[in-house]
């Protein structure tokens, strides 16, 4: 079929989408080298319990998601099965473990291969980040259900954003090339949510070096769309951010005690 005979996946109809079952894939094979050293970032705690825990209760919290892929560190399957067992997670929702691969795409791409085909709708959630809360989950599975074939939570910047060409050394100072106009950019989080089909075929075309999967998307030359974001939802990157997430975590335990 040529692709202008190919039925538009730009829209679908709503009520075909309603019921379709919501899958998440949540890539969670990095080293985490910008955190330092120690075990694998999804594995090391939070609040005493290993982020990839809370990125996995993050994602079943939706009653929208009936099944979730994780996909481990290459040598690490057998660690995160267990450590699923060992954790209380919701009964409505299915667990699979895979290993996944060198770069974040090869892993999201490993777990995209693992996904059962009933699953028509998919979410792509970064381990690393363990406190999105669900409104935002539901906010995306929501946008996919009402027709968009990609759907990206974001958040307005605070910061102004310089353009400039890197400098072959570091610490060298760098000519600013441009400013974008900070109104309308927007800083993208996760879970990325997806018509199953258009994300398979975009990883199956799409062989540039990407840091999201919706921009795959957007190759494709198909609408992406933003809804919002949420503060919480930021990645835990840096040791900085580790403090920043403890710091969640207790303003919620101290506002659950009340
Ligand atoms: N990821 C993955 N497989 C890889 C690399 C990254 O599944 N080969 C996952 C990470 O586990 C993380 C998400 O992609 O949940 C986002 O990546 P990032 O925050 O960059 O995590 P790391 O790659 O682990 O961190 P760093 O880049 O600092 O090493
Ligand atoms: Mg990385």
């Amino acid at each position: 079929m040529s692709d202008e005979s190919r039925p538009s996946p730009t829209r679908q109809a709503p009520d075909t989408r309603a019921n379709t079952p919501t899958a998440v894939v949540i890539p969670a094979a990095g080293r985490g080298v910008r955190l330092g050293p120690g075990a694998p970032k999804a594995l090391r705690a939070l609040g005493g319990t290993p982020m990839l825990i809370h990125a996995v209760r993050a994602m079943a919290a939706s009653r929208g998601v009936s099944l979730v892929v994780v996909v481990a560190p290459p040598d690490g399957a057998d660690e995160v099965k267990s450590l699923l067992d060992a954790h209380a997670l919701p009964e409505r929702t299915d667990f699979l473990v895979v290993p996944g691969g060198s770069t974040r795409q090869e892993s999201v791409r490993l777990g995209l291969d693992a996904l059962p085909p009933e699953y028509g709708i998919v979410l792509v959630h970064d381990a690393a980040r363990p406190l999105v809360p669900v409104d935002t989950v539901d906010a995306v599975i929501d946008a996919v259900r009402e027709g968009a074939p990609a759907v990206v939570p974001a958040v307005p910047l605070a910061d102004t954003v310089k353009q400039v060409e890197p400098a072959g050394t570091p610490g060298e100072p760098e000519p600013v090339v441009a400013t974008p106009e900070r109104a309308r950019l927007r800083a993208v989080q996760t879970p990325q949510g997806f018509d199953r089909a258009t994300l398979v075929r975009a990883h199956g075309t799409v062989t540039d070096d990407v840091t999201d999967d919706a921009s795959m998307v957007e190759q494709l030359g198909l609408e992406v769309v933003v809804v919002p974001g949420h503060e919480e939802a930021f990645k835990v990157t840096r040791p900085l951010d580790l403090v920043l997430a403890e710091a969640v975590l207790a303003r919620r335990r101290l506002n659950d005690g009340f």
